[in-house]
């Protein structure tokens, strides 16, 4: 039987980090193999370009083709193999993660990236996708907190994170079989109460 993907979405700082092992943990004890991973990255040609992603000023489109082009690699050595195998995927960030931030932050022609998309993965899409949704003031609270040094992403204004957010919300909206919007300001018990939910119904 083919594995589940499940991606983890959300603005900077809403806690997706926070729950990432302890889900693979649950996926684990439902008695499914379990690979953790992430974009981009999760190859080692993926994590070359997340280096250049987060640090190196370019052009937008090339930031959302450099994009693609790790996901390319990440879905061929990582993400089919393991699905076909009836291995789980647990991705931090997919490609709701391109429309939010190089779509809704930058301002990119979603058209653009829906080409891409369909070009990359026209027959993929994950089967649960847990949006972490947080306003984008405490998102920032939560950063300056934990994180020493911002990359590119993290040094972007209010305004850019309240779009990333906007288009989330938007695509959750939109894609409600798929995406389910956690309210990530309450606490960790009471959000992997409702994360326990989501991953047991996935599990059947
Ligand atoms: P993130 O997943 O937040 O990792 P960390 O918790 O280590 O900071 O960092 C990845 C950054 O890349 C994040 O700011 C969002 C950005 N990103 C995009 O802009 N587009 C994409 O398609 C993806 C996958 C990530």
């Amino acid at each position: 039987m083919r594995g589940r993907f499940v991606t983890l979405e959300g603005v900077d700082g809403a806690g997706k980090s926070t729950h990432l092992d302890w889900i693979a943990g649950l996926i684990a004890a439902g008695g499914r193999k379990v690979v953790v991973t992430r974009e981009p990255g999760g190859t080692p040609l993926g994590e070359e370009l997340r280096k250049l992603l987060l640090a190196q000023p370019m052009h937008l489109e090339t930031e959302t083709l450099l994009m693609f082009a790790a996901r390319r690699e990440h879905l061929d050595r990582v993400i089919l193999p393991a699905l076909a195998a009836g291995t789980w995927v647990l991705s931090d960030r997919f490609t709701d993660a391109t429309f939010a931030y190089q779509g809704g932050g930058r301002g990119l022609d979603p058209a653009k990236i829906e080409r891409l998309e369909t070009w990359v993965h026209p027959d993929l899409q994950p089967d649960l996708t847990l949006v972490f949704d947080l306003s984008v003031e405490e998102a920032k609270r939560r950063r300056l907190a934990a994180s020493a040094a911002p990359d590119r992403f993290e040094q972007e204004n209010l305004e850019f994170f309240a779009r990333v957010r906007a288009m989330y919300l938007a695509r959750a909206a939109r894609y409600p079989q798929r995406m389910r919007l956690i309210d990530a300001s309450r606490s960790v018990a009471d959000i992997r109460k409702e994360l326990e939910e989501y991953i047991v119904i996935a599990c059947q």
